[in-house]
């Protein structure tokens, strides 16, 4: 039996590793750990996932919490070290690019552990985002680097990592959506909003440099106002945003937006499905809007997921009210028929789950 850890740490962790643990525990080969790091503790930022997923309960939970950069790695990291010094596990397995990623790895790879990543390879040379920072150094240190698209394959062979280590497997977050899109559409979710179908938008924001940053945010929601007009906007607001909403004094600016409390997967994967166009600073959503053929803006200047630009339906604003505005205004008469990107076909998780079966 080849014991593995999968680590779970943040909200866009849970809905990625599910389908793999899930064939690992099916497979009587493999015998999985579910270790959550605790980094998201909130029940609408982690517990309802594990329920809707039908993930089982972790088997450990280190409870870390929030804390600035350095002490929340630092906590994963110490709290890892002791759990995998106990279990001695073949393998470590992290997907994305959140701290509990990172921490991870660092303490497997000291342990000797071979640590295998899954999302590898994604980059937006943009170093003043964390997760670019975490997800430079958890390929570097990793002995398995599991890739959702080609950019991450050219940068992680620009990077000088040796292709026996790489695999291109697709999409594990697009295998999840691809399992619960229909029990998503039996939700009563747009009727508990008043919205119709196709004639909402639907918002998420909480990067530090949109949120944390008082002018940026003043710009995006400048725009919101202005697009409020046209159709209701729907917007889910993570606990970093609304504390920044509250600190800057923005409420105002917020007015007439139909601001809820953190959804759960189904009843946003419901909205996001139906919606008219979706407004965005997530990594992850960028990938199922794209999926779905959802119109998407990306509030940012740069991604890391270059293929829904390419040929999804995603596009780059920035933060400047009048970029928003402006690729608002075009964005439906340009809109190309999108094309979904190689192997995001819902089987990603049983390819990486061969893979260990064939060690
Ligand atoms: C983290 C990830 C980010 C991911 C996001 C998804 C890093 C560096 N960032 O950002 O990549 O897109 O998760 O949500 O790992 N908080 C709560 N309840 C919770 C968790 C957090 O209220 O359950 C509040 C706390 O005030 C905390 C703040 O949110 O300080 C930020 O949480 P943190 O985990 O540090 O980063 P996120 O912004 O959630």
């Amino acid at each position: 039996m080849l014991k593995i850890v999968n680590v779970v740490g943040a909200r866009p962790n849970f809905m990625k590793v599910a389908p793999i643990h899930y064939l690992m525990k099916n497979s009587h080969k493999i015998n999985p750990l579910l270790v959550h790091t605790g980094q998201h503790y909130d029940e609408k930022m982690s517990k309802t996932f594990f329920i809707e997923l039908e993930m089982p309960e972790p088997d450990l939970y280190l409870g870390v919490g929030s804390g600035t950069h350095a002490q929340q790695t630092a906590a994963v990291m110490v709290a890892m070290e002791k759990m995998l010094q106990e279990e001695r596990p073949d393998w470590l397995l992290v997907v994305g690019d959140v701290n509990s990623t990172l921490a991870s790895s660092i303490a497997a790879a000291k342990l000797n552990i071979p640590v295998a990543h899954v999302e590898s390879g994604l980059r937006s040379f943009d170093r003043q985002m964390p997760e670019e920072i975490n997800r430079i150094l958890t390929d570097s240190i990793a002995d398995m680097l599991f890739v959702t698209e080609q950019s991450g394959l050219d940068n992680l062979e620009k990077e000088g990592i040796p292709s026996d280590k790489v695999c291109f497997v697709g999409n594990v977050m697009i295998d999840s959506l691809v399992q619960h899109l229909q029990k998503a559409s039996q939700e009563n979710t747009l009727k508990d909003m008043q919205v119709e179908p196709d004639q909402y938008v639907l918002m998420t924001l909480h990067r530090p440099s949109n949120v944390d940053n008082k002018e940026n945010f003043i710009k995006i929601l400048n725009a919101v106002q202005t697009i409020k007009k046209d159709y209701p906007i729907i917007f889910p607001i993570h606990p970093r945003s609304k504390k920044m909403i509250d600190e800057f004094g923005l409420q105002s600016l917020v007015d007439g937006v139909k601001l809820v409390e953190p959804l759960g997967y189904l009843a946003f994967l419901n909205l996001m499905s139906k919606a008219k166009l979706v407004l965005t600073d997530s990594g992850g959503i960028q990938e199922e809007t794209t999926y779905l053929g959802i119109p998407c803006l990306t509030i940012r200047e740069n991604t890391e997921r270059p293929v829904t630009v390419e040929i999804g339906t995603n596009r780059l604003v920035g933060v400047e009210t009048k970029d928003i505005l402006g690729a608002y205004s075009a964005i439906f008469s340009e809109l190309k028929k999108a094309q979904i990107p190689p192997l995001w076909d819902g089987k990603a998780a049983e390819r990486i789950v061969d893979f260990f079966l064939n060690i």
